[in-house]
């Protein structure tokens, strides 16, 4: 994955999106169709993993069969909505290991603060893969990469279903090296910090919590 930005505009994905976005959408139907473009986004966002080969035996004869390389994959769910992406991914990859960041806001500082943090061990020799639905300012995104870093991954990539540009810029000014992967890329943010058009609150929708 070399591009900073990558948007997947495969129709079932885009079509997905809309659904998504209306608001008589039941929390049902949010989250079968949130699980469904997870998987459409997981085949995606993996695509370029490298391969190598195992001997197998075929009932036919002995070969060389493509395997995925290296250690198992590290899945990070920002707490709470990535968690929606994250159950589908798993459907996909699922030997994957999984870790959660839990960021909030700080009224005052306006800075985003960890309250969890638990991540799989030697993030250095796997491919990380963080998730969120909604890319907005790219604070806690940014903040979120920070950490995983810190705890040794260098090799990352952010998939998110939706994305601001102003998140977009402010991961690409704070982790050039960290491809971002979306559905779509939308207008602008409003006062409140939220997508527009957008879908709302991500974690609202699929949990069904308003
Ligand atoms: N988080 C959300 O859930 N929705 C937005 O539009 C922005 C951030």
């Amino acid at each position: 994955m070399t591009d900073h930005l990558t948007i997947v505009r495969h129709p079932l994905v885009q079509h997905k999106l809309s659904l998504m976005r209306e608001k008589d959408t039941s929390t049902k139907s949010f989250r079968q169709l949130l699980r469904e473009i997870s998987h459409l986004l997981a085949y995606e966002v993996t695509r370029n993993l490298p391969l190598t080969t195992k001997r197998i035996e075929t009932p036919m004869c002995e070969m060389d069969a493509p395997v995925i390389d290296g250690k198992k994959l590290a899945l990070v769910s920002i707490l709470r909505a990535g968690n929606g992406l994250l159950d589908g991914i798993l459907d996909l990859i699922p030997a994957a290991r999984v870790g959660f960041v839990g960021l909030y806001r700080d009224e005052e500082t306006l800075k985003p603060v960890q309250y969890y943090f638990k991540v799989p061990t030697q993030l250095d020799e796997r491919v990380t893969i963080l998730v969120d639905p909604m890319l907005a300012t790219g604070n806690s995104s940014a903040a979120a990469v920070d950490l995983v870093k810190q705890a040794g991954a260098s090799n990352i990539i952010f998939l998110c279903l939706l994305a601001a540009p102003e998140g977009v810029a402010r991961m690409k000014q704070a982790h050039p090296d960290v491809p971002v992967v979306t559905a779509a890329l939308d207008e602008r943010l409003n006062e409140q910090g939220y997508i527009v058009p957008g879908l709302g609150d991500a974690g609202d929708r699929m949990f069904g919590t308003k």
